[in-house]
This record gives C-alpha cells, structure tokens and sequence, in this order.
C-alpha cells in the first residue's frame, strides 16, 4: 500500500513555513525526526503520528554532532528513495531533509547538555553523544515546531535526555515513547542491523535473548540487580565480542538499583563484530 508522495522540504525556512501554515489552519503537527534508512520501527512512529496529529513531518539527517571521531558517520546506511517510498505508505505529508550545512552554519556554538541524565549507559560509552542529540533535536523541533513528537523506546536514555530537555526548556512538545519493534526471531530493528553478516546476526540475537533470560527470572522472583545481569552476562558470553554495559536502572528515572522494587529496565550494549548493537527490556517485580 503507497499513500500520496510526501512534499520534501531542504530547508530550515521551508519547513517552518510549512509547519506555521498548518497551525494557523488549527491542525495538529505530529513529527517523527529519524535519521534514515527507515525500518518497521521507524514505520511504527510514523504510524502513531498519523493516529496523534492532522499533518505528519518527518525529517531525515544524519546528524554529524552525535557520532564520535571513530563511530561510522561516514558509512552509516543512506536510502532516501526507499525512505521517501516508506513514508508515503506510512502517510506522512512532508519530509524534512536538511543538509548538515542548514543545521551547523559556519559560526555554530550553541549546545544543549542534559547534565545528569547524559551520564552513563551509553553517554559514558559515547562521550558528547547527548549533546549532540538534544542539541539537533532543539533544533529540529524549533523549525518543525510540532505539537507532538514521537521516539522509540528502543533508545530508551535518549527518550529520557529528550523529555528532561523538552520540560527543563519549556518547548511545549509533547513527547510520545514508542514500544521497541522485533524482526520475528526478537533482534531489535535497527538501521545498523544493516551492517550484519548473517552469521554475525545470528549472534546479535543474544541481545534480546540475554534481555528474555532476565526477565524470566525477575518473573520467577528474582530481584537482585546483580544476578539479574549475571543472567544477561551470561547469555552474551561467547555470543557478542564486547559488552559495553548491562545495567537495571529505574524505568522512570533512569536511576541505578540495586533491587527490583518499581518497574525497573534492563538495558544492554554490545558489539557484534564492529557493530554497537542496544536493547532494552521492562522489568515489573
Ligand atoms: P534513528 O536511530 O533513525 O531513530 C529514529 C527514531 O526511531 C528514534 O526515536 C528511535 O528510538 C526509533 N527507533 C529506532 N529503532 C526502533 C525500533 N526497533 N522500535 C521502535 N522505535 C525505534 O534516534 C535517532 O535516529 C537520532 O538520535 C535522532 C533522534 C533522529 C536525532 O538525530
């Protein structure tokens, strides 16, 4: 099913203009800001904008202040035509393709640091991460200016600095948190999952298996922080190449614990090869 050809807009100006016409209309702007090579997860956030506005930007870019000096900026998978046919099927009305120099113009200087909340998981693995997230994601939505905007759980601290950044600044954006979408076998979807061989695949898949294992003891009563990612570890051992973290944090705060009293989530990064893999999963005592 394709729906009408998305309008694709380049510049800042352009989709201000847009965005300002629609909400002088009265209608309700939902935008999903992604950085390409869109997926079923992608798709589901589209979907849900569809459901949660009457106008649905997108926006596509590769945003070169969240990768570090060594990450893969430069080869991360790039389809503009694939991702212009999934958010036509998807229903979304405009797609908003800035170049890297109308979103850093010669002269930029301004960065938005959460302070606390960037620290750890993968802000202590990436350093400068976050802020280069919070500071496009300002950005993007002072140019789209939506009334909704929605991310995947899937990047679960993301989804954490971005509604810290959007209540601490007063944007006025509310922020939707979106379930993680599965291939059939359990791997998250991911545009890095790109860059797996299918033998390095099949390893990845200790992510969400780890992730089950946990979450099969904390079922049957476990609530010990420390044997919960034991049974993580342990399923990871052997399968991936590195383990950057396996950690139980409070689902709210996002706070260290050590027992599983509230809703807690067990988040896990990992290397499969030279690909950096996330996953995430809820634990309910
Ligand atoms: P990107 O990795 O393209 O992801 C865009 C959005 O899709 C994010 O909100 C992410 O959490 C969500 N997403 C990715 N995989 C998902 C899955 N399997 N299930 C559900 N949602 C999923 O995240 C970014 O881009 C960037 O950091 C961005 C926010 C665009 C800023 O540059």
């Amino acid at each position: 099913m394709s729906g009408k050809e998305p309008l694709v807009l380049r510049t800042p100006s352009e989709m201000t203009d847009w965005s300002g016409a629609a909400r002088a209309r009265g209608e309700r702007v939902a935008f999903v800001p992604t950085m390409g090579a869109l997926h079923e997860g992608h798709v589901s956030l589209l979907r849900e904008g569809r459901r949660r506005g009457d106008r649905l930007a997108l926006s596509i870019f590769v945003n070169p202040t969240q990768f570090g000096p060594k990450e893969d900026l430069s080869r991360y998978p790039r389809d503009l035509p694939g991702d212009l046919a999934k958010a036509a099927s998807a229903g979304a009305d405009v797609v908003y393709v800035p170049g890297a120099a109308d979103v850093y113009p010669p002269g930029f200087q301004t960065y938005v640091q959460v302070r606390e909340l960037e620290q750890g998981l993968c802000g202590g693995a990436r350093p400068g991460h976050f802020v280069g997230v919070a500071t496009v994601v300002c950005k993007l939505f002072n140019v789209v200016r939506p009334h909704v905007a929605l991310f995947g759980e899937k990047d679960f601290q993301q989804l954490a600095v971005i509604r810290r950044m959007v209540a601490d600044l007063d944007m006025g954006v509310a922020i939707a948190g979106m379930p993680i979408v599965r291939e059939p076998d359990g791997l998250a979807m991911s545009s890095r999952n790109a860059y797996l061989s299918p033998a390095a695949r099949r390893r990845a898949l200790a992510l969400s298996r780890a992730l089950n294992a946990a979450r099969a003891r904390a079922e049957a009563g476990e609530r010990d922080a420390a044997a919960l990612v034991a049974t993580a570890r342990g399923v990871l051992a052997g399968e991936v190449d590195r383990v950057d973290y396996v950690e139980l944090r409070d689902a709210a705060t996002l706070a260290p614990v050590t027992t599983l009293e509230r809703e807690g989530v067990l988040l896990v990064a990992a290397f499969v090869g030279e690909t950096r893999l996330i996953d995430n999963v809820r634990l309910v005592p």
